[in-house]
Order: structure tokens, then C-alpha cells, then sequence
């Protein structure tokens, strides 16, 4: 733990170092805000002075970043403290830390540039490690579409493989179900795994692509048997020979496929692919595989059908699409980017709206009322009058970086005091509860 407190200090102070040679100035933000829509629940704090109204601490400084290029900076930086009431993973705590980047009069090409130095810089300066730039770029419709992800991992091969023209008029109901319900045959080739995956193995694997929504999961495995399947009933061994093919498999391959909706089919096979990569020591932790993923979609629908913003609604859509907004509302993509490696988002940012009327035409279509709009982000509409430059930037992980930089597993061991996977800090034993005389001066009751 010593260890990893002192590379993420070196890691903060070249972070500084790096931004403050490139004409970046730290700000602080407040801590003590309304709400931001980041998109997580916030975490609430009581005001004394104003009884039943509360301030929420911040998911990230976005809004106040933004001002900030309003108001004339060229270019901000902060390490600033994020809180997110969320459920907890290995990459994910409650309070986390950014490093915040902010830039005025840039577009996508402007923050990448200055990004891909700063990679270079650190991973130089931690790692002794030369990263080769421009970094590679992948839109998110093709790192779907070949990954089943939008943080792919490609320090190995193992690509998807859409199987609905192969299996189109096949008379097995599973797939004939699914294509005519407009859903999707999707697949992956592991190449040597026939060996390594037994029936218990496969099993397993198949438990575990349920929580992605998978219905099941069917295999071909080609080895010095011949070829053994769990559709094996319903094909003859000329059409899985052609399936094999079309796959590009061959002898000691074992071939995975998943049919569903399409979100189920990337879902499941871009976590399968990533997990019998780590079965079959694909996961090379001396290989740092830094991408960018552009063109994200600008919204997306979440559990219950509604409308939400992919990255934040202050993203700007692309403005030639801007007839979208009317006519293919999910088809709009955004000036929106992430940076990933090895299969781990790092960060992620855009361009901004700076135009009053796109951003509460972006908030209308979001189902935000004129007056909810002017209540909860009328600070930033208004300044957005008095000639708002265009700015865009993105922030990054620390905690994130840090972890693949020093290779751990999960932040918490890169963070002193980190919370456990309840929220509580185990040292602490936060939270707690208020003594009766603090809640009565706040004019709470607790239910
Ligand atoms: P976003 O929500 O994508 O963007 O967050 C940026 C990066 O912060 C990290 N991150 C986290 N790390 C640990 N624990 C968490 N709970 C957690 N949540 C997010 C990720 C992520 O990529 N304001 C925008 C940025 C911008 O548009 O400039 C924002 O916060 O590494």
C-alpha cells in the first residue's frame, strides 16, 4: 500500500507538472452544489441556515468548468473529489478523484491531442513505457459491432461475428425466433479452446452470460474427435463445418454464440470474450492498449423506455444531424469520446453546447419543462449569453489510472481509506448516525 501511495503521488505530480507546462491552471470547485447530471444519485447535505433544503455534493465539476471558459479561462485543470451514490464494483467507490480538463475554443481533435501527450508523458515517466501516438480510433458503432463493447480490450484477437445471414431460413426455432423478432446471431472463435473448455468449464461460463441476459449459450468445439455441439441435434455436420468456416475456426477452435436482442448479444459475448481471454492467459498486463472510442450516440433509453443522455445532456450533438432530433432521435450521435485501455473506460468527455437554444432544445427532448430547465441549470443558460466560447474536454479516472498503471485489480487498493462494497469506511465505520441535537438544529426527523 506504501507502494501504490507513492506511484499515485508521482502520478498526480507529473499529471500537474504535465497540464501546468501546457498552460493549464488548476481551479478549485465547490464542494457544496446543486445537483449535476451525471447521471448517478447524488449524495445530499442538510443546510442549517435554509431548513428542508439541501445542496448535493458534486458527481464531477462539469457544470462549474464549463462557467469557468465562459468567464474567459483558456484552459483548466483539477484534481478535484467526485461523490456518486452508485452500486459498487472493483472500479467504481462512492468518492473517487477526476483529473478534470477543460478547454476553450477546441473541438475533438484539439482535446485529443493534448490527451495523447499527457498518455505518453505518464506512461514515459511511470512505466518507462514509449506509447505510440496518434493513438487508434474506433467509432462506437464499430467497437460494438466487433467487440460487443464501448471499452473494448484489444490486446487479443477474439472479434464477434454476426451470423444472421448464415443462419437465416435454418429451421432450428431458437434462432428462426429470434430473427424473426429482429434480433440478432452473434458469435465468437476461440482459437485453441476446445482443449481448455470441458462441459463443467462451459457450464460456468454459460451462468455467467445469463446476468448479461443471455438465454443460453450454444457452442461448436472442433477437436480430434471431430466436432461436438450443444446444437449438434439440429444442424448437420456439413452446416457446422460451413459455421466453422464462416468463423475462420479450425481444429482445437471452440465457437460460442449468443442470439438475442442485439444489446444482449454484445453484452454477452463482450464480457465472453474478455473472460476466456483471462482463462487462456490472453490478458497481457505488460501490453497498455490505449484507444479512443468516438461518435457515441447522443442518447440512449434506459429500463423503463425513457430518454436519457449517453454521456451528460451538455454534450454537443453533431450539428449536421441536428434533423434527427425529429425524425431518428437514437441514430444522433454525439461529438463525444472515451479513452480506454485495456478494456477499462479511463475517461471520458466532449464538446460542449454553447448555444442557449440547442441546450434547452437538448433539455426539452430529455423531458425537462421550461421552468424545471431555468431552476435546475439556469446559471449555465444564462451565461451562456454573453458569448460563450466553444469549449470542449473530458476527465479521467485517477483512481482508474492509477490501479492499471501499478496493475491491482480493484481502486480501493489505491486509495487510502477507500469504503468498503457497502459504502462504509471500515476504519471510521461511516455512516453513522446524527446525534438528536444535530438533527433538530437541521429540522430533520429520520423515518
Ligand atoms: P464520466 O461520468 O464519464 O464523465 O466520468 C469520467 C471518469 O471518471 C471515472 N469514474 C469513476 N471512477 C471511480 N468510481 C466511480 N464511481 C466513477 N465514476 C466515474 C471514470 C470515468 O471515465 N463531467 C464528465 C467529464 C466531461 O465530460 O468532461 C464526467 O464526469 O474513469
Amino acid at each position: 500500500m506504501q507502494d501504490n501511495l507513492s506511484i499515485r503521488h508521482k502520478i498526480v505530480k507529473t499529471t500537474r507538472d504535465y497540464f501546468d507546462e501546457n498552460g493549464f491552471i488548476e481551479v478549485e470547485t465547490p464542494i457544496l452544489i446543486k445537483p449535476t447530471p451525471e447521471g448517478a444519485r447524488d449524495y445530499i447535505v442538510p443546510s442549517r441556515v435554509h431548513k428542508g433544503e439541501f445542496y448535493a455534493l458534486p458527481q464531477s465539476p462539469q457544470m462549474f468548468k464549463q462557467i469557468l471558459m465562459v468567464s474567459g479561462s483558456d484552459r483548466y485543470m483539477q484534481i478535484a473529489k467526485c461523490f456518486r451514490d452508485e452500486d459498487l464494483r472493483a472500479d467504481r467507490q462512492p468518492e473517487f478523484t477526476q483529473i478534470d480538463l477543460e478547454m476553450s475554443f477546441a473541438g475533438v481533435d484539439d482535446v485529443i491531442e493534448v490527451q495523447e501527450g499527457f498518455i505518453k508523458r505518464i506512461m514515459k515517466d511511470i512505466k518507462g513505457v514509449d506509447i505510440e501516438t496518434p493513438l487508434p480510433r474506433l467509432s462506437y458503432d464499430e467497437a460494438m459491432e466487433r467487440y460487443g463493447s464501448d471499452k473494448p480490450d484489444t490486446r487479443f484477437d477474439i472479434e464477434l461475428i454476426k451470423l444472421n445471414d448464415f443462419f437465416s431460413g435454418c429451421d432450428f426455432e431458437v434462432f428462426a425466433n429470434t430473427l424473426r423478432e429482429g434480433g440478432d446471431i452473434r458469435g465468437i472463435c476461440v482459437p485453441g479452446g476446445a482443449a481448455e473448455f470441458s462441459r463443467k468449464k462451459i457450464d460456468k461460463i454459460t451462468e455467467e452470460v445469463k446476468h448479461y441476459g443471455a438465454k443460453g449459450l450454444i457452442y461448436i468445439k472442433y477437436d480430434e474427435n471431430g466436432i461436438s455441439s450443444s446444437i449438434g441435434k439440429f444442424f448437420s455436420e456439413e452446416e457446422l463445418l460451413a459455421l466453422i468456416e464462416k468463423c475462420e475456426g479450425k481444429k482445437d477452435d471452440i465457437i460460442f454464440i449468443v442470439s438475442g436482442t442485439s444489446k444482449v448479444t454484445y453484452d454477452s459475448l463482450g464480457f465472453l470474450r474478455r473472460r476466456v481471454a483471462g482463462e487462456l492467459g490472453l490478458l497481457d498486463d505488460n501490453k497498455y492498449n490505449f484507444l479512443w472510442v468516438v461518435d457515441f450516440p447522443m442518447f440512449e433509453e434506459d429500463e423503463d423506455g425513457r430518454l436519457k443522455a449517453m454521456h451528460h445532456p451538455f454534450t454537443q450533438p453533431k450539428l449536421d444531424e441536428l434533423d434527427k432530433l425529429d425524425n431518428d432521435i437514437l441514430g444522433l450521435k454525439a461529438n463525444a469520446y472515451d479513452i480506454v485501455l485495456n478494456g477499462v473506460e479511463l475517461g471520458g468527455g466532449s464538446v460542449r453546447i454553447h448555444d442557449q437554444e440547442l441546450q434547452k432544445r437538448m433539455f426539452r427532448v430529455l423531458g425537462l419543462t421550461d421552468e424545471e430547465c431555468q431552476e435546475k441549470f439556469g446559471f449555465l443558460i444564462e451565461a451562456f449569453k454573453y458569448g460563450a466560447p466553444p469549449h470542449a474536454g473530458l476527465a479521467y479516472g485517477l483512481d482508474r489510472l492509477v490501479m492499471l498503471l501499478i496493475g491491482e485489480k480493484s481502486i480501493r487498493e489505491v486509495i487510502a481509506f477507500p469504503k468498503n462494497a457497502a459504502a462504509e469506511c471500515p476504519l471510521c465505520e461511516a455512516p453513522a448516525p446524527a446525534d438528536e441535537e444535530a438533527l433538530d438544529e437541521l429540522g430533520i426527523a429520520v423515518k
